[in-house]
């Protein structure tokens, strides 16, 4: 039988599919459904300082094959955000990964240190939200020097406890590749790329009125998978050595397979979680066996980083 563990610098996974931030990450009842469902890693819903309500509503809208969304980065704080690490890792060996969200070097040094010590297995720098530049600003993930602060700050909140340390990167940047770059010189373990693409917007044609509320929303889902891969293969040219969970479209086995030609040893599933529930978990480790066994491979790392050959 194939194994279909791997690892993200440090981190072991018993899995390569990881639930992405932002879907079914808010409560322990549900990180632990995807657990259960065979999840490889989860990642918690980002969490910052003090409790958001984030948009109003309409902020999440279908849109074929997946979906725009102006969330709002809505959370609960820091203090409950830890009971849920707490709790969840005291029933659950699935390595939890904490996604946190800062408007300054010092909050997400403060946000990363409170994870570390709530428990998680690795804390996540959410550097790349599009849908809160209004109210912060440029993302961090645009900007090279904000980047190497955030990151430096993190790494060193997080020197103690020696839990690692991974960055979120967007498209919406100059260079993805160079972003990459400027985080792995700051001790970063891994990146994640990416974050939704835009933002985007979707007009009633009824009323001719945009249907957020923000108006502009993040773009998720099938439609970027193409953007995802991409920034995968730039980060794995531009940065070789340095471990990549790639995030963006994947639904089917066929789309996690460019991933990992590009340059992925994991890779996180965002949209089609909200559309097939945690079962698609069982579906792809099933569905990845099948085809390493047919291919003849005991592991998935013959498969990684095969498009640079
Ligand atoms: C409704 C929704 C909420 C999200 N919230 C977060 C979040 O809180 N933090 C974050 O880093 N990413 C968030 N994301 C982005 C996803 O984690 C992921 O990067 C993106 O959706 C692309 O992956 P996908 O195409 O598999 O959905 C959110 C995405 C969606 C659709």
């Amino acid at each position: 039988m194939p194994s279909l563990a791997t690892t993200l610098g440090p981190l072991r996974l018993p899995s390569p599919f990881v639930l992405a931030s932002g879907i079914l990450g808010t409560y322990e009842a549900s990180l632990l459904r995807v657990a259960a469902a065979g999840a490889g890693a989860v990642t918690t819903k980002s969490c910052s300082l003090a409790p958001r309500a984030g948009h109003p509503t309409p902020c999440v809208l279908p849109w074929r094959g997946g979906f725009i969304n102006a969330v709002g980065l809505s959370n609960p704080g820091v203090a409950e955000e830890a009971k849920v690490v707490r709790a969840f890792k005291a029933s659950c060996r699935t390595p939890l990964i904490a996604s946190v969200f800062g408007a300054t070097p010092e909050e997400f040094a403060q946000l990363a240190a409170a994870m570390a010590d709530a428990g998680a297995d690795a804390v996540e720098l959410n550097v790349s939200c599009p849908n809160v530049q209004s109210e912060f600003g440029t993302p961090f993930a645009a900007d090279a020097a904000a980047l190497k602060r955030v990151t430096a700050a993190a790494k060193k909140a997080l020197a103690h406890s020696g839990t690692p340390l991974a960055v979120k990167l967007s498209l919406q940047c100059a260079s993805i590749g160079e972003m990459a770059r400027v985080v792995e010189g700051e001790g970063a373990d891994w990146v994640v790329a990416i974050n939704t693409v835009g933002p985007g917007m979707v007009i009633d044609p009824e009323t001719g009125r945009p249907v957020l509320s923000n108006k502009r929303g993040g773009v998720s889902g099938t439609a970027i998978l193409p953007l995802a891969v991409r920034a995968v293969y730039d980060i794995r040219e531009a940065c070789p050595h340095l471990p990549i969970l790639a995030t963006g479209g994947a639904s089917r086995l066929e789309d996690v397979l460019q991933h990992f030609a590009a340059g992925a040893g994991a890779v996180a599933i965002g949209s089609a979680v909200a559309d097939e529930g945690p079962a698609i978990f069982t579906r792809l480790a099933k569905e990845l066996e099948e085809e390493l066994s047919r291919r003849g491979l005991g592991n998935i790392a013959p498969l990684v980083g095969r498009a640079h050959a």
